[in-house]
Parts: C-alpha cells; structure tokens; sequence
C-alpha cells in the first residue's frame, strides 16, 4: 500500500491552520487563532492578512514537528484557494506554492465549502462516512449552504444564504445584546436556561432552500430596543427568554430547509459542518428528526467542523489519489463556487 502524506494548510479567515494527513489519517492539526479581531466584535481582513503572514512559517512548522516527519517525506502541499478573505487566501496561497516548489512536489488547490463538507470523511475512531449520496449543511460565521453531496467531488449547491450567515445572526444579535463575540456559544448556554417561546420573531420569507438572516437581525435590534424603552433592564432581567427564543427562531429556520431539501430529493442521510454545527440547539433537533423523519444524522468531530487544516488535508489526499494536481500559475479566488 502506498504512504501518502500530504500537508493542508488553511488560511481563509482568521484561523491560520496546518495538518498532515497519512493515507486517510490525521496526524496533526495546528490552528492558530487570531484574538486581535474580538475588541472589533468581527475579523478585520487587514489585520487578519497580517497574523496570517506572522503565523504561517511556525503553524507549519509545528504540524510537521507534530506528525513527526521531515519536509521531505512530504508528497504533496494542498491549500485552501478560496472562498474566503483575498488578503488572507494569499498569504497561504504563496507559501503552499513556494513549498511545494520547493519540495519539487505536486500542489493541490481546495475548495474551502467543499473541505467542510469532505471532513466528514476523516478516519476517526466513532465518527461514520455519510455515504453518497447525502445532504451537507454548512453553517458557520462565513457560511450557510445546502449542498447535494453525489461523490466526493460532484457537489451541488441547492441553498444558500442572500445575505448574512447564520454565525453573524448570532453574532449580531449578541452584540445587540451586549455579549462578547463571538456570541454564538455565550447565546447557547443562556439559550438552554430559559423559554423558546418566551418572544416570537417572524422567520423570513425566502423562498426554495435559500436562506436570509438580516431580517431577523432587524427585527431583533428592534424588539429590544422597544423593550428597552419601557424597561432599561430588559434586557438583564430576561437575557435567558430572549436567547431561547432567538435560538428557536434560527434553529426553525434550518430544520426547515433541510426538511425540505430532504423532501425534494428524498434524501435521508444528513451532514452539517461549521462552527454552529456545535450548537447544542440544532444537535438536539437533527437527533430529533431521526426518530420523527427517518434522518441518518452526521456531525463531525468538533475540531474539524470549525475552519482547520484538517479539512484541507483530507481533500488533498482525496485529489492525490485521483492525480488532480494544480499548476504553479493557480491563483487565490474570493469567491471560488463549489
Ligand atoms: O466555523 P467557524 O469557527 O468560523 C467561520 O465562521 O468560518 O464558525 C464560527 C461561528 C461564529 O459565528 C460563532 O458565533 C458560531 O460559529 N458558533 C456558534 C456556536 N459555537 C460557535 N453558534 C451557535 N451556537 C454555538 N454553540
Ligand atoms: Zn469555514
């Protein structure tokens, strides 16, 4: 059998991240997460280009130190080319490029929306590879997408969203509510201690399996700010009513769409990647459509459902073994399409 590894390296956003994979295996999986961007309350690209150009050399190096190789044992470099941050996607672009030339070794050019979705065929002990095919959900601060997973790289976008992701949805509202960001997890937490139906907000209107979340975010900021009017501790008083419920409210809007992308492809067998796939409120629904629609539910191992390089690499070794190879003239793409 032969002895494949490959490097990933992943530099979309603000997490700088490389991993080596051997054969279908990870043997290591660095992220260095750039904290510079919380007392901005969301990632500034100039300052994340920047940590990206700092961090990559010792991310690297440590992936490599981790999985206990040598550079040389290395057969091919795969990095992310987009979609993402163009000031970012560069810097990992260039140094992928001028490894692999270094290294006298095939470059292999991801697709990030489709990394998220193939991390769930990472060998790891407990976790189950959906089989073909399945429905991804990709749900994260970058993205929200309803993706038709035919084999590993025949992929189909059935949904998306018009204008924010899911994770800013949370994030926004936790900033309307005064919580640190990222506010998804904080939103969470206060979410299970208090009632889903304590407020209603209107879902949006959007039609087929296409999301819409600053609607929502409105109507939330206006909500509060009428409450607030009339009770300037509103917002203290029932911070756990007003969580539960937007929980609620964006939860519905997910186990709607996946019902009905379900429904139009008679597709049971369901994965969800990104980081609100951590979210114990949509866990708790997919384990509950089980039972009530027949679904077959995935979820990765945390670490590779938010951005990594874990990712990366399992798609570089899926590219390896079928020879797809980039040329050193591949450029970075912000919106690169699945
Ligand atoms: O995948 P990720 O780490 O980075 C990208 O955005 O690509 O996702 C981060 C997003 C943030 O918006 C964060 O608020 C949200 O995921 N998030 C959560 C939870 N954990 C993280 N949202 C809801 N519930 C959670 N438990
Ligand atoms: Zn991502």
């Amino acid at each position: 059998s032969q002895n494949i590894f490959i490097l990933g390296i992943e530099s979309s956003c603000d997490d700088t991240a490389a991993s080596v994979i051997h054969n279908g295996k990870i043997l290591s999986n660095v992220i260095a997460s750039q904290k510079i961007h919380e007392e901005f309350g969301g990632v500034v690209p100039e300052l994340a280009s920047r940590a990206h150009q700092q961090n990559i050399v010792p991310v690297v190096n440590q992936a490599i130190k981790k999985a206990n190789i040598t550079k040389e044992q290395l057969s091919a470099i795969a990095f992310t080319r987009g979609p993402g941050l163009m000031g970012s996607l560069l810097v990992g672009t260039s140094f992928a490029k001028s490894l692999a030339m270094g290294l006298n070794i095939p470059l292999i050019d991801v697709n990030h929306m489709q990394a998220h979705i193939l991390a769930h065929f990472i060998d790891e002990e407990g976790f189950n590879k959906p089989p073909f095919p399945f429905l991804a959900m990709t749900i994260s601060g970058g993205h929200t997408q309803i993706v038709k997973v035919s084999s590993y790289f025949d992929m189909e976008v059935l949904g998306e969203t018009i204008d924010d992701a899911v994770g800013e949805a949370y994030d926004k509202s936790g900033k309307i509510l005064g919580l640190g960001y990222p506010a998804g997890p904080e939103i969470d937490r206060l979410a299970q201690l208090g009632n889903p139906k304590a407020y209603s907000f209107t879902k949006p209107k959007v039609g087929g399996l296409n999301f819409s979340f600053s609607g929502l975010k409105t109507a939330i900021l206006y909500f509060i700010q009428r409450e607030v009017k009339v009770n300037p501790n509103f917002i203290k008083e029932n911070i756990n009513d007003i969580c539960a419920s937007i929980q609620f409210t964006i939860i519905g809007i997910l186990i709607d769409k996946l019902k009905l992308a379900s429904k139009q492809t008679g597709i049971n067998h369901i994965a969800i990647g990104g980081g609100v796939s951590a979210n114990s409120g949509i866990r708790h629904a997919l384990k509950t459509g089980e039972t009530k629609f027949d679904w077959i539910t995935y979820v990765p191992k945390f670490e590779f459902t938010t951005d990594n390089a874990a990712m990366i690499a399992i798609v570089g070794y899926l590219k390896y073994l079928e020879n797809d190879f980039s040329k050193q003239d591949v450029t970075a793409s912000a919106r690169l399409k699945i």
